[in-house]
């Protein structure tokens, strides 16, 4: 059973600050490299108008904004939309929202979902997630999942690291448990100690099959990275699916 929103790890560490400065080298030239090979994935024309779901502080956000497209980045973290309302313009527009929910019906050419923002429900919330977002696309619309690959994370669990970044040192803990990758992190800042817990599903290439299968996408094409090679389930880091609302 899901935890209540405002418990769910997903609404307190990715609203926190911590998170920010854990990923902090998930940084804007990553995120317009992955842009600029995305759009020309996907076939995106110019004037589209795309959701980034999951959208976090923007940073893909931004560059497809800048590339000629009406966005709208939507994410259940209000720290981070009320970040992003600051550079908001005509073509560019951020609201909080959970991704399981319809948006707006039928308005968006394409949804783009990056970085692992998948895979954090069961299978009835992964679906339902799918079909909210095919609601929100326009006939024929298209959907980018950006997900890692499991086979080789998998493979190298259990793992432990320490980081440090800005005077924290990250106590982190990965290991696969019933077929999901749990990642604890552990710190303590200003006196205080903090422990949270990342989880997604261990989802392959089939699982997305048959999520798509059930919920009314056509899978067109797979890729392995952000500079666009193919995928290889032993050796891509990624995992970059486009599907078609059929
Ligand atoms: C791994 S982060 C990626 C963020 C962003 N795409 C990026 O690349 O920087 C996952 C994002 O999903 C958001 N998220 C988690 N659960 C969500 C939900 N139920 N609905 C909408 N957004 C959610 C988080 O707040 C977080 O910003």
């Amino acid at each position: 059973m899901e935890e209540k929103d405002g418990s769910a790890w997903y609404s307190t560490w990715f609203d926190s600050p911590f998170y920010h400065i854990l990923y902090q080298h998930r940084n804007h030239s990553e995120a317009e490299k992955a842009v600029s090979t995305l759009l020309t994935f996907a076939g995106v024309k110019k004037g589209s108008v795309i959701m980034d779901l999951c959208c976090g502080k923007g940073r893909h956000a931004v560059f497809i904004e800048k590339a000629g497209n009406i966005v709208t980045g939507l994410d259940l973290s209000p720290a981070s939309i009320n970040y992003c309302k600051t550079f908001e313009k005509d073509n560019l527009h951020f609201d909080v929202h959970d991704m399981r929910k319809v948006y707006q019906a039928d308005k968006f050419d394409y949804v783009f979902n990056l970085f692992t923002s998948f895979g954090y429900f069961d299978d009835q919330g992964n679906e339902q997630t799918l079909l909210a977002i095919k609601e929100g696309l326009k006939t024929g619309g298209k959907v980018i999942i950006d997900f890692l690959n499991v086979i080789p994370v998998i493979k190298g669990l259990p793992a432990e690291e320490v980081i440090s970044l800005d005077g924290i040192d990250f106590y982190i803990l990965k290991y696969l448990e019933n077929n999901r990758i749990y990642k604890h992190i552990k710190f303590t800042h200003d006196g205080h100690e903090y422990s949270f817990c990342e989880e997604v599903n261990a989802l392959q290439l089939n699982d997305f099959e048959r999520y798509f299968e059930h919920t009314g996408f056509k899978l067109l094409s797979v890729s392995g990275d952000y500079d666009g090679s193919p995928f290889n389930e032993h050796q891509s880091k990624r995992l970059i699916l486009l599907a078609e609302k059929k």
